[in-house]
């Protein structure tokens, strides 16, 4: 490739504040390549999940623009998929039922779907469970469910605000690989909001670092360890310096 091509996402000092009068991002120029794998991190509050709802569509940002393969979100056309910190899963509908609730709001129905849906819990790990209620689920494996739903339409950009936040270390961990393997499987581009500066690093190839109030991005590091990202990574000296990086971008906002 000779010629740069235009950058899959981007944004363009994209601002935000709320109605009430709280500013709560100011200035995001980010940039994301088609089929990368892209963390943000920062304090509590420094507007993570507004600068995430906001590229998802769902927040209309009061400053700024966001483009999408060079045009605007709504003209590509592309489904977006998204999951939460909590899973939001519909406690009325079996496992199945929620992964295809995507493609029945966009009028796919019947057998169509529920091979979609089928083939997604599978990638997930988690087949045998299609019938399940989410009561009856553990955390790691209602969060299987989410992941599944948010990509049973194909999405060509997955946003993940804080998916694992809920889950234990090691349950976390696995997730994390897991994540990965469908990463590597699927052409998705990811966006993932997190507060573990390891797994951050540990699975992105580039980790964004958000700070101040409002918040606005303040470092951009690519993570440049081989890839298959690997658990034992993370005791290596050249993994151990990229988390130092972040935490030293992420604590020097701290006395902006
Ligand atoms: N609906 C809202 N109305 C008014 N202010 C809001 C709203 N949602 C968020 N805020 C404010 O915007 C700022 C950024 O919030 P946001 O939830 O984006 O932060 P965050 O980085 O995701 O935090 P956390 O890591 O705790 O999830 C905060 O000051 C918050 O109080
Ligand atoms: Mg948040």
């Amino acid at each position: 490739m000779n010629q740069k091509p235009e950058p899959f996402l981007y944004t363009e000092s994209v601002a935000h504040t709320f109605p009430d009068g709280v500013a709560a991002i100011i200035d995001i120029s980010l940039s994301i390549e088609a089929g990368s794998y892209v963390s943000l991190v920062g304090a509590s509050g420094v507007g993570k999940s507004t600068l995430l709802r906001i590229i998802g569509g769902i927040l209309k940002p009061s400053g700024g623009e966001i483009f999408l393969k060079g045009g605007s979100p709504e003209k590509a056309g592309d489904p977006i998929g998204i999951v939460f910190q909590r899973d939001n899963l519909m406690p009325w509908r079996t496992v199945i039922d929620n992964v295809r609730l995507p493609l029945e709001l966009r009028g796919v129905n019947g057998k169509e779907a529920i091979i979609e849906a089928e083939e997604m819990i599978e990638l997930v790990g988690l087949s045998g469970v299609e019938s399940s209620y989410p009561a009856q689920l553990s955390g790691g494996m209602a969060q299987r469910v989410a992941i599944a739903r948010a990509l049973v339409h194909r999405p060509s950009l997955l946003l993940l605000d804080e998916p694992f936040g809920s889950l234990d270390a090691l349950t976390r961990e696995r997730m994390g690989q897991e994540l990965l393997h469908i990463w590597h499987a699927m052409p998705v581009t990811v966006f993932m909001v997190t507060h573990s500066i390891h797994e951050a690093v540990l699975l992105s190839d580039e980790v964004l670092v958000m700070t101040g109030r409002p918040g606005t991005l303040t470092e951009r590091l690519p993570i440049s360890l081989p890839r298959p990202r690997l658990l034992e990574m993370q005791a290596t000296t050249e993994f151990q310096e990229c988390a130092s990086a972040v935490r030293t971008a992420i604590e020097a906002g701290r006395v902006l």
